[in-house]
């Protein structure tokens, strides 16, 4: 068995409803995939499955009780909301689906559903006529809407002896709608991506740095591109607003050193993407008390940050088949970019405007061009995201060359 999962942590929430019995099997398909499997148990789904049988094929303990003072010493449940990749709520019930789409949180459950920052997938069961109900189509429509996916109903008999489109999909489809949402059949599976994105801060005394404006949205959803496309992939990321990306492992780092030793740590990669704005300089000598204002104006000698596209680039065993830097221009975008992509030894570099007018440090949006060493593409104006899924793409067909 491929362990197409390997390593994916899995929040699996259990709903009442007789399609439980499903989801013991389905606890072992994702176990024997290699990934980790946390259980929670719906007040209605322990009447139909046992605690001791979800934790027993789980290998871990089984929550059920928001007010449990052990749960909460053990694992806070923000944390317990958080501390995976991926939430699926097999089998949701019409009742649990009606908490989500109107953010209800009056249970373990539906507590972690509204605090969860990670995708959701739920396998929705119940009777057909409540299945084709206004209400649950309503809230399914909903939850869709916000980015919540679904895997089935199926048509067949139901448990009342009714035929008719409501029966829980069977674990293995299930299974394949994890697989998907991770990525864990992409292109990219088996290979490994470094990902750097946002500023670094190079602090000068305990309450000044020298920084820049990038927020990391460029760099961040590269990451989940990568991720999505089936890379195991690591997100070395500057200090940003933003919450870490699902499917992703994220080292938070602030200055270019730590940036770099982060980098090195996560080698060997196939993939190296520098997204990060990495301060060129910093201060010579970090002072340890805070500089004090009194008069005179003082002198920052400043020194050189390390290189980290270019180390990543350098010859070596350690150097990733394919190391795409980025560069930020103000004039003459793509001579100087070509001449930063043979200075710093990448193989592609993504060029980009960051004149103040383009809006493209913290903004939505990029127009990019695309160098290698036959020349450049230039590609419209499109959402960062989407820049994102097209360069993971435009990587995965790399890889697919012989
Ligand atoms: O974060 P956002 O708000 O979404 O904005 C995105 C972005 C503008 C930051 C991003 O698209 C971008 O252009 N990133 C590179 C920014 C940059 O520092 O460019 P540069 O031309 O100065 O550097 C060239 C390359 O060398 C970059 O890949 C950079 O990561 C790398 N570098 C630079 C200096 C250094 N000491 N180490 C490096 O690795």
């Amino acid at each position: 068995m491929a362990a197409m999962l390997h390593g994916r942590r899995i929040l699996l929430i259990i709903a009442g409803g007789i399609a439980a019995y499903k989801s013991l099997d389905l606890i072992r398909r994702l176990r024997e995939r290699g990934a980790a499997v946390r259980g929670v148990l719906t007040k209605g789904g322990a009447q139909f499955v046992t605690p001791l049988s979800v934790a027993t094929l789980s290998r871990d303990k089984v929550y059920q009780d928001l007010f449990s003072l052990t749960d909460e010493s053990e694992i806070g449940h923000i944390r317990l909301a958080r501390e995976c990749d991926l939430v699926v709520v097999a089998p949701a019930t019409a009742d649990l689906l009606a908490k989500m789409a109107h953010g209800l949180a009056d249970d373990l459950a539906s507590t972690l559903l509204l605090a969860t920052d990670k995708p959701i997938l739920v396998a929705p069961a119940m009777n057909f006529v409540m299945w084709n109900s206004a209400a649950t189509q309503g809230n399914l429509a909903t939850l869709r809407q916000r980015g919540v996916r679904s895997v089935g109903p199926e048509s067949g008999e139901l448990a009342e002896g009714e035929t008719g489109m409501g029966r829980m999909s069977e674990p293995l489809s299930i299974v394949a709608a994890i697989e998907d949402l991770l990525g864990a059949g992409g292109p990219l599976r088996g290979k490994r991506a470094l990902v750097t994105s946002g500023p670094t801060y190079e602090a000068v005394d305990p309450v000044r740095f020298i920084g820049n404006r990038s927020s990391g949205k460029q760099g961040h959803a590269i990451a989940v591109a990568l991720a999505a496309l089936g890379a195991d992939t690591t997100l070395v990321s500057g200090p940003t607003h933003l919450a870490d990306p699902p499917g992703v492992a994220v080292k938070r780092i602030e200055s270019a050193e730590e940036m770099l030793a982060a980098c090195q740590a996560a080698l060997p990669a196939d993939i190296a993407v520098c997204a990060a704005a990495v301060a060129d300089w910093r201060a010579r000598e970090r002072r340890n008390q805070k500089i004090k204002k009194n008069g005179s104006l003082p002198a920052l000698e400043l020194t050189e940050n390390p290189d980290i596209l270019a180390t990543l680039s350098g010859k070596g065993p350690a150097r990733p088949r394919l190391v795409v830097g980025f560069a930020a221009e103000t004039e003459d975008v793509i001579k100087n970019a070509t001449a930063k992509r043979r200075r710093k030894g990448c193989d592609w570099i993504v060029a980009n405007d960051v004149s103040a007018a383009t809006g493209t440090f913290g903004g939505d949006a990029n127009t990019v061009h695309l160098i290698d060493a036959s020349g450049a593409e230039t590609w419209p104006r499109l959402p960062k995201d989407d820049v994102a899924r097209r360069l993971a793409q435009r990587i995965a067909d790399h890889f697919k060359q012989p």
